[in-house]
């Protein structure tokens, strides 16, 4: 089964053909593995650089601008463009894209000339993120199913970034779907530029959430440091690299900056990072006092200990929950699980405490937002038949996962 998937939930034109393979009966068992044959983001980076985060009314228009040349790259590459003979005659897409007048006029284009491709479903975001990028994938999607009769599977972000765990990872997975060999109960930490959560997954489709930010997201956190300290956008990726400079810079002595693990003790399962945030502005006044210039050393212990906050308070927390409801299997996913240190820490951590729990996270390039996790969370979906008509395709922006 061959899915093309959309994601334009927040600042980044995304698009996918995932095929799906199902094989191998053993004992009530089979495997499942994902081909991604195709898997194109385009990064709006450059343009939201100078408003130092993402900017919606300008991310909606590039989503618009990019959607057909996104489809006409992800098709070539997974070898399914093919020119039609004759130009096509359109049936009337305006209703769908109204609003999208630009889109219109592209996809209008794309229709005419290349014939519909051998693609048995399309999958897309439908939300949480931001409304208006949201509404232009989904009433994209929503054309393409219109025109080639296909049927959407609508598909939750943060399911998403969870599942992008098991594009490159065999699932064993029962005939109907439900059980998967000794991988749940699972605790899944998503933790992106938008949302920090701690999900409890008891199977497909189950899930609660057991605890999430109350302020900012572990990602804002670093792209509003990378504001104060002058790193640019986004700032994880920035605080990462001056981060790991200065731990490999032997000429610097320890750091005594200290900041913050908001909410680390506590008995719940939430998180804070504004506070983190407010500490390094105080620090960094403090420091810059008298028109004092930061340093290097500064700005890199300031970074380093900013780094390692956030990664102790997602560990602890994390572990906390797997021990509490018996977990046999921790799953990461966002695009703060590319953080090499991150990484690092959370396998060793889990390797020292316990070497009963599996531990799933995403190759690095799965990590930020892209399309294949959607078509893989799609596959799933498309298994229990959660499939629908276009008419029936809506955004939702604030959609919670349980
Ligand atoms: O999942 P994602 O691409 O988009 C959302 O759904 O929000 O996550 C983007 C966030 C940004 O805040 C960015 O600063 C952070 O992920 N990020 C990182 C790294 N790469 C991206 N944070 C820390 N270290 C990284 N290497
Ligand atoms: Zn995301």
């Amino acid at each position: 089964m061959k899915i093309l998937a959309i994601e334009t939930s927040c600042d980044d034109t995304c698009i996918a053909i995932v095929e799906a393979d199902k094989r191998g009966y053993q004992r009530g068992f089979t495997q499942i593995k994902f081909n991604v044959l195709s898997n194109i983001v385009s990064s709006q980076v450059e343009i939201h650089k100078r408003w130092g985060g993402v900017y919606p009314t300008l991310a909606k228009r590039e989503h618009q601008k990019n959607l057909v040349p996104v489809l006409l790259n992800a098709l070539k590459k997974a070898g399914l463009l093919k020119k039609s003979k004759a130009k096509l005659k359109i049936k009337n897409l305006k209703p769908i894209l109204e609003r999208e007048e630009l889109l219109q006029k592209k996809l209008r284009g794309f229709l005419q000339n290349y014939q519909q491709p051998k693609i048995d479903a399309i999958a897309v975001t439908v939300g949480p993120g931001l409304e208006p990028c949201l509404w232009v994938g989904v009433n994209f999607a929503r054309a393409l199913s219109y025109f080639w009769q296909l049927p959407i599977i609508p598909i939750n972000h943060i399911e998403a970034h969870i599942f992008a765990s098991f594009v490159n990872t065999r699932i064993n997975a029962n005939k109907n779907t439900n059980q998967h060999k000794n991988l749940f109960p699972a605790i899944c930490l998503v933790v992106s530029g938008g949302h920090t959560q701690l999900i409890l997954m008891r199977g497909i489709g189950k899930y609660k959430i057991i605890g999430e930010t109350r302020d900012d997201a572990a990602g804002e956190c670093f792209d509003k440091v990378a504001r104060i300290l002058n790193l640019g956008y986004p700032g994880g990726p920035a605080i990462a690299e001056q981060a790991r400079q200065w731990q490999s810079n032997i000429q610097y002595p320890i750091s005594n900056i200290q900041l913050p693990r908001p909410m680390i003790y506590q008995k719940n399962y939430d998180f804070s990072f504004s506070g983190l945030k407010t500490a390094v502005l105080y620090l960094v006044k403090q420091l810059t006092m008298n028109n004092k210039q930061l340093t290097i050393k500064q700005k890199g212990g300031i970074c380093a200990e900013t780094q390692q906050a956030v990664i102790d308070v997602l560990i602890h927390k994390t572990l906390r929950a797997a021990k509490e409801y018996k977990a046999k299997t921790i799953i990461l996913g966002g695009g703060v699980v590319a953080n090499d240190e991150l990484r690092k820490q959370f396998k060793s951590n889990i390797q020292y405490l316990t070497s009963n729990i599996q531990f799933l996270m995403p190759d690095v390039q799965l990590c930020t937002d892209n399309a294949a996790m959607v078509g893989a969370t799609a596959y799933y979906h498309h298994l229990k038949q959660k499939t629908k008509s276009w008419k029936n395709i809506q955004a939702n922006a604030n959609l919670r996962i349980g």
